[in-house]
């Protein structure tokens, strides 16, 4: 028997409709107004707002399939099991059903010949021993036994392996895991005796706290249940496969890589990441991204450019990126809307930047070469072993090439040298005014920065944005924004420089609402009356029918800004201080980009 993993995903939501959950859409890859990852890297990372207790416009059950982007094991990419991009399924409970539904459900999903069927044999949990945190979690533990599983599949373990929590600080809980047996033979023991041997395919969180800093863990308003299954991974643990790259989600695309590069030529591991690659580039361009030398278009070039030399190392010099994007597209253009209206986009963004990066690869190649040739000459000449590639060199092999540092760390490791990637930084830097470790740091965050600044700057991009529709025209819609606790950075769609009178109009807007004596409110309105009223917003598609409309009002009653939004923001103007653009710069073609800072 093969299950498909379309059907898992399809069965999933179908099967929490019955338990009267609302199925919402995936959130885009990139959080919005949440700076401090670069991408969603978690099921539950868009819905931290409502596990901290605001409501959720579809209620309070609610499943999805949220897509995921990892990078930080991007070197094991080519493996069995490492992915960029995955698919989480999930149900939420928010404040509402809580251990015993939860455990119920998941049992009744895996188990019941209605729904995957599969043998309760095979399936052992685990449960949260108990700290100075939370007690020992006999609770679940009994809910499993009342179900029918034996005492001796319930392994009691410690917070390291059942305490889940977002990042360093938000949301967490004890959680009851659930595992298939992958070992030889017959099912034995549980996770604390066979521990390799049982695959873990489903986390239940019973999300009760709040993290807010190392020494303060307070009470959610409520109760709530966050699950996660990793699609990819439940798929092949269920149909007993080795390797992700079996199941549906890639087996076609190897084959098509292998007909295209001759079997010959074919490298099962370049395959691998070519396809696990481009997989997530699709992904990320659905979702708005595009190649550039800085944080989220950064990780896209160097997935791309990553990809297109695999692909060269198995002899192949021809464009391959469309081909293989293709594939993906067919596969998930009934699953995300995004990448069916962005088809046309995700080909030729991955076309240009293939074509950018094929021109200067061959060439680049044979700089590198001509390098470690040097490095030989050298040491026969002086009997002195250089094994380092200087931080000046792996700039101009960045930028006159067009290869990412990781590249030429990669290539330099397979000649058995190292590159000076600090030296590399600071010549990056002096060129460029971001940092790529800047970005970078970004994956070690916690989840949403929500500090005072931050939401602030929050509440000032919506007033701003209604300050450049009324001083530019109503053309003006927001293209991308990224917010750090000391500026704003924001994105819009506007063909040609602003004046310095344009520029303070837009600053006398925004400071005569907060001068004025702010109020900010929220409500909940159907999605066609909001846009049909004018309320501002983009992304419209990927909002529910329910939405959320942040209204922002002056003392004198005028209304400076209504639109959509997830929030957070502030309820009055008083601590936001004075609003100043510091800069105003073309960001690409018809989009402008603003970087504007609160004075307090
Ligand atoms: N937050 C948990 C996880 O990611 C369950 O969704 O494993």
């Amino acid at each position: 028997m093969h299950i498909h993993s379309s059907e898992i995903r399809s069965k999933y939501l179908e099967f929490f409709k019955t338990k009267s959950h609302a199925i919402i859409p995936s959130a885009p890859l990139v959080p919005e107004n949440d700076p401090s990852v670069l991408f969603n890297t978690a099921g539950m990372q868009p819905l931290v707002p409502y596990l901290l207790g605001q409501p959720h416009p579809m209620g309070k059950r609610i499943a999805d399939v949220q897509k995921c982007v990892r990078t930080g094991d991007i070197d094991d990419v080519g493996d069995d099991t490492h992915l960029t991009f995955f698919e989480m399924l999930g149900n939420w409970s928010l404040g509402d059903y809580f251990k015993k539904e939860s455990i119920a459900w998941s049992w009744e999903f895996l188990t019941d010949s209605k729904w995957l069927g599969l043998d309760p044999k095979m399936i052992s949990v685990t449960v949260f021993e108990g700290d100075e945190n939370a007690p020992r979690d006999e609770e679940s533990a009994d809910i499993w036994k009342s179900l029918g599983i034996n005492a001796d599949r319930i392994a009691y373990l410690p917070a390291e392996d059942n305490w889940w929590a977002a990042g360093p600080t938000g949301p967490c809980g004890p959680d009851t895991e659930i595992f298939y047996w992958v070992g030889e033979g017959e099912p034995q023991g549980n996770k604390g005796t066979h521990s390799k041997a049982w695959m873990e395919i489903w986390n239940n969180v019973f999300m009760q706290y709040n993290r807010v800093d190392a020494n303060t863990l307070d009470k959610l308003p409520a109760p709530c249940v966050d699950t996660g299954m990793g699609l990819e991974r439940v798929t092949v643990t269920l149909n007993g496969m080795k390797s992700v790259y079996e199941t549906d989600a890639f087996a076609d695309v190897l084959t098509a890589i292998k007909d295209l590069v001759g079997a010959e030529n074919y490298v099962e591991s370049s395959a691998r990441i070519v396809a696990d690659h481009l997989r997530s580039a699709t992904h990320m361009i659905s979702d708005g991204v595009v190649p550039k030398n800085v944080d989220q278009g950064y990780i896209l070039r160097r997935l791309i450019r990553r990809a297109i030399r695999e692909a060269y190392k198995m002899g192949y010099e021809k464009p391959i990126v469309a081909d293989v994007a293709k594939l993906f597209i067919a596969k998930f253009e009934n699953v995300y809307a995004s990448v069916k209206t962005g088809a046309d986009r995700i080909l030729s963004e991955l076309g240009k930047e293939e074509e950018k990066f094929g021109k200067s690869l061959k060439d680049g190649m044979r700089e590198f070469d001509k390098l470690v040739k040097g490095f030989e000459i050298a040491f026969e000449r002086t009997g002195q072993k250089i094994t380092q590639i200087a931080g000046n060199k792996a700039f101009t092999l960045f930028d006159t090439y067009g290869f990412p540092v990781e590249m030429t760390v990669e290539l330099a490791k397979e000649r058995g040298l190292t590159v000076d990637v600090e030296g590399f930084e600071a010549a990056f830097a002096k060129h460029q005014e971001l940092s790529r470790t800047a970005a970078e740091g970004k994956f070690k965050g916690g989840l949403g920065d929500q500090s005072g600044e931050t939401v602030a700057l929050h509440s000032a991009c919506h007033l701003m944005l209604s300050g450049l529709r009324k001083v530019l025209g109503a053309h003006v819609a927001q293209a991308g924004s990224n917010i750090t606790a000391e500026r704003l950075r924001f994105d819009f769609t506007h063909g040609e420089k602003m004046t310095p009178e344009q520029i303070s109009a837009v600053e006398a807007y925004v400071n005569e609402a907060i001068a004025s004596g702010l109020r900010v409110t929220v409500s909940e309105e159907a999605k066609e009356t909001a846009k049909g009223r004018g309320v501002i917003g983009s992304f419209w598609e990927k909002y529910p029918d329910v939405v959320k409309v942040y209204k922002m009002s002056g003392g004198n009653g005028t209304v400076y800004s209504e639109e959509l939004c997830g929030g957070p923001h502030v309820e009055t103007s008083a601590e936001m201080g004075k609003f100043k653009i510091v800069k105003e710069e073309a960001s690409s073609s018809g989009v402008r980009r603003i970087k504007a800072v609160l004075e307090k």
